[in-house]
């Protein structure tokens, strides 16, 4: 009888070690080592994706760059217009993309409706998380006209997997979720980290060798990271976030990672009774309707990924009933926003130390952009002293910790989406002014260098 393996497994970032050890050489975490029971595969074993070469190996020579040959990648629509912008423009075939988001968030609904949706593409969805009935269920939420070429299978063996594969020869793959499949060359766990690797990497091997794009849909683990190893998000090209709050009905698909288009990239989803929609213009669900002024609200303009969008920051001011003043911030970081509050405290003199702030963003959306900065700093002294900004009013600048008001980039795509959105002034930095034709604009551009002249600007 062959001896068993066994191999100590980082669950933080996959480092490998024959012992256990008490604290990862690699990332620095403590108590993540695991005992896995590996097994090599052996030449006589079972199935795994075949490789065209017949399994020999293969030698490759280096090439000259300037005589390989330059291919134009063939982009795929998926006809989801969010998803494919996300992508970059469409999917690449032989991709191998991971979508992660916390569980109930909609992954599977995600991408169920591209396997429905997607015109004349035999595609199979393979599950080990749902029943047939479940996801026949599902379907029937979403689509009462599905297209003719979807194809269900729940099945959650690697190598039987591929026997499917090759009868079916799927146009897309999609597996859901990479933490419920086992390979029989792996002795450990179904969601261990060997396991996740092993799977993924005959996955990766299946989609390079016959050009067919793959979704993988990955679990997070508690601290938001994509559960199993980090190597996995190494492994794949395309790393995809679904994010947003479960409570509301909006969804964003942020890129983490792409090989072949932009990071940073954004698409927004609204989660509705009969699956998800594309909201196509952000900026006018994401400003709450309201009639009367009201203190606490401003708008700044955003970047997200390459799309401005305008967002509504809500800020509420209160003495605070106990010795240590409670902050709180729903989509924005809050040590920028402890930050902020102590240059306004600092440079415009408000007493903000003894004051509860918080601070949210509507639509239970998470803005980086710094460009949010002073319409955040416009809604606490709005919210302080308690006149309203005017709703005819945007901002978009960063805060720098002297008070001064920075540059932020593509500034005139901010204005015009404010302008298109019926804004009449729009506050910018002075260092902004330079090296666009401000001519071109109908709105007002109020431009600032330091935080007290908004201040004054406002209110007076
Ligand atoms: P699901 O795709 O199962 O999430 P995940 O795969 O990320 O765990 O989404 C489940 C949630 O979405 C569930 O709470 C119900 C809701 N939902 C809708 O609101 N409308 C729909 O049409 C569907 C299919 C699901
Ligand atoms: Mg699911």
């Amino acid at each position: 009888m062959a001896k068993i393996k066994s191999a100590y497994f980082c669950q933080s970032c996959g480092y490998e070690s024959a012992k256990w050890l008490g604290k990862c050489p690699s990332c620095n975490q403590w108590n993540t080592f695991v005992e896995e029971v590996i097994e090599k595969p052996t030449a006589g074993n079972a199935a795994v994706w075949k490789t065209s070469t017949g399994g020999a190996q293969r030698v490759n020579k280096p090439s000259k760059l300037e005589e390989i040959e330059s291919a134009t990648e063939e982009r795929l629509l998926t006809g989801d217009e969010e998803l494919d912008r996300v992508l970059g423009g469409g999917l690449v075939t032989g991709s191998v993309t991971l979508i992660g988001g916390e569980p109930g968030i909609g992954k599977s609904t995600l991408m169920l409706q591209l396997a429905l949706n997607i015109k004349q593409k035999r595609v199979l969805y393979v599950s080990g998380e749902e029943s047939e009935q479940q996801i026949k269920m599902r379907a029937e939420r979403i689509t009462k006209t599905p297209q003719a070429d979807c194809f269900i299978l729940t099945e959650t063996s690697t190598q039987n997997i591929f026997k499917q594969l090759e009868q079916l020869a799927p146009e897309i793959l999609i597996v859901d979720s990479i933490q419920t499949l086992h390979s029989a060359h792996i002795e450990s766990t179904p969601g261990s980290v060997s396991q996740v690797r092993e799977c993924t990497a005959e996955l990766l091997r299946f989609a390079k060798e016959t050009a067919t794009p793959v979704f993988l849909i990955g679990h997070i683990t508690k601290d938001g990271a994509i559960a199993g190893p980090k190597i996995l998000e190494h492994m794949v090209d395309t790393v995809l976030q679904f994010e947003g709050d479960r409570h509301h009905i909006y969804r964003i698909l942020r890129s983490i990672k792409n090989r072949f288009g932009a990071a940073a990239e954004l698409g927004i989803y609204a989660m509705h009774g009969n699956g998800l929609r594309e909201v196509s213009n952000p900026s006018e669900v994401l400003l709450s309707q309201r009639d009367e002024e009201l203190s606490g609200i401003s708008i700044g303009a955003t970047i997200e990924g390459a799309r401005p969008m305008v967002i509504e920051t809500q800020a509420l001011v209160s003495i605070s009933a106990y010795g240590t003043p409670q902050r709180s911030a729903t989509g924005f970081d809050t040590k920028r926003m402890n930050m902020l509050l102590a240059v306004l405290e600092k440079r415009c003199g408000f007493r903000l130390s003894a004051k509860d702030v918080f601070l949210n963003i509507a639509g239970g959306i998470k803005v980086e952009d710094p460009a949010i900065d002073l319409s955040i700093v416009a809604a606490i002294i709005s919210s302080h002293e308690d006149i309203p900004v005017s709703s005819k009013i945007c901002f978009a600048a960063e805060v720098g910790l002297s008070g001064e008001i920075r540059a932020v980039n593509r500034i005139e795509q901010r204005i015009s989406e404010a302008e298109k959105l019926g804004f009449e002034k729009i506050f910018i930095s002075n260092y902004n002014l330079k090296g666009f034709n401000k001519d071109k604009f109908k709105i007002e551009l109020v431009t600032v260098s330091k935080i007290e002249e908004v201040f004054s600007a406002l209110f007076g």
